[in-house]
């Protein structure tokens, strides 16, 4: 099923020669967003497992769920703004380029306000990782929050993008920022070894907004060369000439999960007044038997 590949063609020298991205890509019955018309966690299995890129579950969450959500989050006085990296508001916390200490005290400190958002009876991120253990759960796996020195990470990250231009989050992946050495003792680390899985449940959205996804997952060597290898963003365009890439459209509703190795990015929302706001996690195998979330 898997190839591994040389982007671009050796005979065509340009601007990203001695840049060319090699890794893995998935053949085409790989890398397609399956499409549901309801939640099935046997489809997030299969990303889990390395059988699918990505999964979408077309309006899976009540409009009303959604709504309620997206309001209590932009009336929430403990919404922060994120200006470096990829300019956002947002609430709970991120690992990225944080401590293992810095990240679980962040946690901590965010937990009560994103409880007052999310504590409406049916809350979306509930349901899914619910389902998720549900399904595995006769494989013998737990799905858990992912833990250090008895503390936990944090369950969810409402946020929104704001950055206009080509992407409103540039081309970048998931996996490089969980080899961060402040990070070398939290267990996030060891989901290296398996599948890192991306979650986005969509609260709202107007126009455009959708994701990209390209068909490579950078290997060591071309994380390196670009000095991204404990971070993973930006990859600059030209890494990505000649590589196949899909687009996702987005609709408030929509629950999508995806390989996060794969680098991603996503495009401006362009209608004027309406927001992309997600609701998002990261999930993945640390062993045989364990499945652990965090933000
Ligand atoms: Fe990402």
């Amino acid at each position: 099923m898997a190839i591994t590949t040389e982007a671009t063609s050796e005979a065509v020298a340009g601007p990203a020669a001695g840049r060319r991205l090699t890794g893995f890509s998935g053949d085409p019955d790989y890398f397609r967003f399956k499409e549901y018309r309801t939640f099935d966690p046997r489809a997030v299995v299969d990303v889990l497992r390395g059988r699918s890129a990505g999964v979408v579950f077309r309006g899976a969450v009540d409009p009303e769920i959604c709504a309620e959500l997206s309001a209590r989050f932009w009336e929430s006085d403990d919404r922060e703004k994120r200006t470096a990296v990829a300019p956002s508001y947002y609430l709970g916390t991120y690992h990225f380029h944080k401590t293992t200490e810095e990240y679980l005290d962040e946690s901590e400190r965010t937990t009560p306000a994103l409880e007052e958002v999310l504590g409406i009876e049916r809350d979306p991120l509930t349901e899914f990782y619910d389902g998720l253990a549900g399904a595995l759960a006769p494989q013998g796996v737990t799905v858990r929050r992912a833990e250090h020195g008895g503390r936990q990470a944090c369950r969810g990250l409402l946020r929104s993008w704001h950055a206009a231009g080509e992407y409103t989050l540039d081309p970048h992946e998931d996996s490089s920022q969980c080899a961060h050495p402040g990070q070398a003792d939290f267990e996030i680390q060891r989901v290296l070894d398996h599948q890192i899985c991306a979650l986005n449940i969509c609260l709202e959205n107007g126009d455009g907004g959708r994701l990209a996804l390209w068909n490579i997952q950078p290997d060591e060597a071309s994380k390196r060369r670009l000095g991204l290898e404990h971070t993973g963003s930006p990859y600059p365009m030209d890494t990505l000439d000649g590589i196949e890439c899909q687009w996702l459209e987005i609709n408030a509703g929509d629950i999508y999960v995806f390989n996060g190795a794969h680098i991603h990015a996503v495009e401006p929302n362009t209608s004027a007044g309406s927001r992309r706001t997600t609701l998002a996690g990261i999930f993945g195998f640390v062993d045989r038997d364990t499945v652990v979330s965090w933000t």
